[in-house]
């Protein structure tokens, strides 16, 4: 029986993002209210024209209170029939995974999202799956952490179970510093895991998953692995690999494994691998949500393909519907992001024809290249990365806090 009352979807969003797939659920039907920070109140740009309603909730630092959210979802529950909840940033996910079980939603339960958003969770269960992944131990018991350390050869890195972009992870060169690094923990340790540091180059895949089955994925490559660049400073890139190439085989079929074991039915998966010198294909991480950093954009302008909007459609299909991806352009991507010393640096100066997009962002500068060819996009990189770092380039500390 089809639904005769439209589709309710709540969006949860601590952060402002997602704005592309507020506006395809409501082109696919759905009424869309969304659920955000009050401290975004007076400064946000929420598409108002696609959302039935909008909501805040008080935050300290974009963090809700989970007992008021509960509350305040509940309330707005009497009068409502809310049929999904989805969370826009990766922040949001527990809170929606909450709500879902309060209020017997269906989507994603709180077992699942821990397998999208915990580190040590993620790990344990790809293992389990047979997927190679970095040596590692959760900072838990000291003697097991001994005989890590002896067992498994520095350096190692240090990093939280559950936070993005690169903050607050540490590479560990020996013990001495691995135990004074616990210390400062204090009794933070447990949320932390420790891992052998794996020499190699860092990819992602980004996919689309309908009732359990891969419907699009494309595989890139960082330039220097991200870490480097979060503390290092430089220029971050990332490139789509090419098609059909060993390298891109090895990573779409990993990703199908990672993705069947760890369990996604529906949604969108951001998800990053090592190829380790050593030969390993490695799991490093992964999400239940857009990736950052632009990656969106850039699949978009290779591909045609917009993640947050395919999303939104994969959503409103519920597993009810069938859902179709569009056939996707075959082109090759390229996506290049720097800090910058000026405040709105100009890159307009850059003419170079396959520049099809510019960021328009504060102390930032950024730009994507797309063409036909494969070769094409690396040499454009490599010569754009260098002229940014040139005129813009800027040293700052390692980000504290996300989404600065
Ligand atoms: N075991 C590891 N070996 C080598 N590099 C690592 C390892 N773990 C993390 N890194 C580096 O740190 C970056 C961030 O780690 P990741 O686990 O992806 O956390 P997040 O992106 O959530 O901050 C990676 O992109 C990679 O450059
Ligand atoms: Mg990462």
């Amino acid at each position: 029986m089809p639904e005769t009352t439209p589709l309710t979807v709540l969006a949860i969003a601590s952060y402002e993002k997602g704005h592309a797939f507020l506006r395809q659920a409501k082109k696919e039907g759905a009424r869309v209210f969304l659920l955000t920070s009050l401290s975004l109140k007076d400064s946000n740009t929420w598409p108002r024209e696609v959302l039935d309603d909008i909501f805040y909730m008080p935050d300290e630092h974009k963090r809700w209170n989970r007992d008021d959210t509960i509350k305040a979802v509940s309330y707005l529950a009497r009068n409502e029939e809310i049929g999904r909840i989805v969370p826009l940033d990766d922040f949001d996910l527990e809170t929606a995974a909450a709500l879902r079980e309060h209020l017997r939603i269906p989507g994603m339960g709180e077992t699942t999202v821990r397998h999208f958003r915990d580190k040590l969770a993620m790990r344990m269960k790809a293992e389990e799956a047979g997927i190679a992944v970095p040596d590692f131990i959760h900072v838990l018991n000291h003697a097991k952490l001994r005989a890590f350390c002896e067992r498994v050869p520095a350096p190692w890195v240090l990093k939280p179970r559950s936070s993005a972009g690169a903050i607050g992870i540490r590479r560990i060169e020996n013990q001495e510093q691995l135990w004074r690094a616990l210390d400062e923990l204090g009794d933070q340790q447990s949320h932390y895991l420790l891992e052998r540091f794996v020499e190699g180059a860092v990819f992602h895949v980004d996919s689309i998953v309908y009732e359990k089955e891969i419907r699009f994925a494309i595989a890139s490559g960082y330039g220097r692995p991200p870490m480097e660049v979060a503390h290092g400073g430089g220029v971050f890139t990332t490139r789509i690999l090419k098609r059909g190439s060993p390298q891109e085989q090895t990573l779409l079929e990993l990703n199908q494994r990672l993705l069947a074991a760890l369990g996604l039915v529906r949604g969108v998966s951001h998800s990053e691998y090592i190829l380790g010198t050593d030969g390993t294909a490695y799991f490093l991480e992964t999400s239940a949500r857009v990736g950052g950093a632009h990656i969106a954009e850039l699949i978009e302008c290779a591909t045609g393909i917009n993640l947050w909007a395919e999303w939104a459609r994969v959503e409103v299909a519920g597993g009810k519907t069938p859902y179709v991806v569009p056939a996707p352009r075959g082109d090759y991507g390229g996506l290049l992001v720097s800090l910058a010393r000026q405040e709105w640096p100009d890159t307009s100066r850059y003419e170079e024809p396959e520049i099809v997009w510019r960021l328009k962002k504060k102390h930032h500068a950024g730009l994507i290249v797309v063409s036909p060819f494969y070769d094409r996009v690396g040499e454009l990189l490599e010569i754009l990365a260098q002229r940014v770092n040139e005129d813009c380039g800027a040293v700052l500390p390692p980000r504290e806090t996300p989404h600065d």
